[in-house]
This record gives structure tokens, C-alpha cells and sequence, in this order.
């Protein structure tokens, strides 16, 4: 694994074999990758123009939702070779996996998942109203009914793409900014759901303790963490994103959706 050994975390790490193909939806160019525990995920690469803030996001926000009973692909980390990116024909694709070769961010592929849109059967209201919550309090902008990112599978509904999640790790404003900013649901995809969330606030909020946070921060390789200013090395950064998601738990109801607020 050469000198990427140093990323690893609580997750696990697997070997890429082959790039099977993009998924060209998204903006990021994320990837169908085989591994060698014969698995198949979807790739993040580490060196799409999002960088890797945007992994921070996506492990911090799916492992707390993963915590509070939120379905979410597995995550996993992906140690690419560059022999990959060299047998890569499209030019495009290739220059993103040899910009990426070492660790990257795998999710478990669901194979045939749906897009949900908002039409046809609804989720149940409290796994919908879970994730309006969980959305409210990392300031998600990515679940607009254009942009939904759910996926239905096995007739349930599965959240994905975290990246645009904790807008405040691309600045460290102030914690009071960030932690009473509401949350406008006028787009989200889950915003029929809003009343449900009084309820679901007061079965999640307890659960997201600085222990809880601490066990998904140790998710997260030390490489992709943000600089912030005044913090002395990896843990204190760590705790940072903790400290900002236990203020804004603090300032609710303020950002709560729906009635609720
Ligand atoms: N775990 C998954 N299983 C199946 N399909 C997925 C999975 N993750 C992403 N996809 C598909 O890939 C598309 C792009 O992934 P997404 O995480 O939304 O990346 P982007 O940041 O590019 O929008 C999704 O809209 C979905 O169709
Ligand atoms: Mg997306």
C-alpha cells in the first residue's frame, strides 16, 4: 500500500482492481470501482475539483446519520494503484484517477437503486423527517427535489452524497454563524415531511454526544481534514467539527424545519 498506509482510520481499507465505468450524474465524476474483497463501490476521488473537504463531509455526515438510524451506504476507504489510472482510455478519467492514486472514498454500491423524487410511494414519514433533520443540522444543500439524492432500494430509502453538507469547514466562520443559521426547506425534496420533525428532533438530538462525534471524526483520515485556524494538529481540528455540531444542536429549535421551529 506504499506511503498511503498513513490514511488509514476505523474504516476499512480495500485495494482497487478495476474502474468499471463513471457515474456521470453527478458533478463529481464519482466511479464504479471493484475491489479486492470482491466488492463493488461507488468512488469518490480525492483529487475531483470538490477536494477533500467534501470527503470530510461526506464520512462525518453519513457516519452520524449511519449512528442515528439513517440508511447509508457503507463507507469505505479505497487505496487506488496508478496502474489503473494508466490502462484508463477516456483522458478525462484517466487524469482524474492518476490525480487520485492512494486513498479515496468508497460507498456500497446498491445495485439497481432508484432515484426517489419525491413522487410515487412515500417513505415512511419518521425515516423521511430523520433525514430533513439530519440535513438541517450539517446545512445540506444537496436534497433539492431537482437533486434529491435518495435512492430507494429493497422499497427503502437510502441517503446519499454528503459533500456540500458542513459549509462551515470551507471558512471556520465564527460558531455563532453557523451554529443559528436556519435552515430554508422551500426546495428539499423531504419538506412534506417537516411536521414529523419535532418528534424525531427529540429521539436524535440526544444520541449526538461529543462521544458519538469522536468515534465518526475517527472515521475521517488525518490527510483530508480542512486547516482551521487556532488548532494544533489533527485531533484538535477533530474536535472542532464536534464543537460546531454540538453548538448548533444547542441553538435548536432556531433551525428546526417545520413546525417545529
Ligand atoms: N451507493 C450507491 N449505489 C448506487 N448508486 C449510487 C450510489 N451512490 C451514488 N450513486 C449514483 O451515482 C450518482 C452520483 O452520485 P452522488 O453521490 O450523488 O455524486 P455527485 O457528487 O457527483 O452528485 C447518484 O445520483 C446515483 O445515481
Ligand atoms: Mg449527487
Amino acid at each position: 500500500m506504499g506511503d498511503t498506509a498513513t490514511a488509514i482510520t476505523t474504516l476499512p481499507l480495500v485495494r482497487a482492481v478495476r474502474y468499471v465505468q463513471a457515474l456521470r450524474e453527478g458533478g463529481s465524476l464519482p466511479g464504479l470501482i471493484e475491489t479486492d474483497d470482491l466488492g463493488t463501490y461507488v468512488v469518490k476521488f480525492r483529487g475531483a475539483g470538490q477536494g477533500t473537504a467534501a470527503l470530510v463531509a461526506e464520512i462525518v455526515v453519513g457516519e452520524l446519520g449511519r449512528r442515528l438510524g439513517i440508511r447509508v451506504p457503507d463507507l469505505i476507504l479505497v487505496d487506488l494503484d496508478e496502474a489503473i489510472g494508466r490502462r484508463e482510455p477516456d483522458p478525462d478519467i484517466q487524469q482524474l484517477l492518476l490525480a487520485s492514486v492512494g486513498v479515496n472514498l468508497g460507498m456500497d454500491f446498491l445495485p439497481r437503486a432508484v432515484g426517489y423524487d419525491g413522487r410515487g410511494r412515500r417513505p415512511p414519514p419518521v425515516d423521511a423527517a430523520a433525514i430533513l433533520w439530519l440535513d438541517a443540522l450539517t446545512v445540506n444543500v444537496d436534497r433539492s427535489w431537482r437533486n434529491p439524492n435518495l435512492l430507494l432500494w429493497h422499497g427503502d430509502v437510502w441517503a446519499i452524497d454528503h459533500g456540500a453538507s458542513l459549509i462551515f469547514h470551507h471558512g471556520w466562520p465564527s460558531v455563532t454563524a453557523f451554529a443559528g443559521r436556519d435552515y430554508p426547506t422551500g426546495e428539499h425534496v423531504l419538506a412534506p415531511f417537516a411536521d414529523h420533525v419535532a418528534e424525531v428532533h427529540e429521539r436524535l438530538a440526544p444520541l449526538v454526544t461529543r462521544e458519538a462525534l469522536a468515534e465518526v471524526m475517527g472515521a475521517v483520515p488525518e490527510e483530508w481534514l480542512p486547516e482551521a485556524p487556532e488548532t494544533d494538529g489533527p485531533e484538535a481540528v477533530r474536535s472542532r467539527y464536534a464543537d460546531y455540531l454540538l453548538s448548533r444542536l444547542e441553538q435548536a429549535p432556531r433551525w428546526l424545519p417545520g413546525r417545529a421551529a
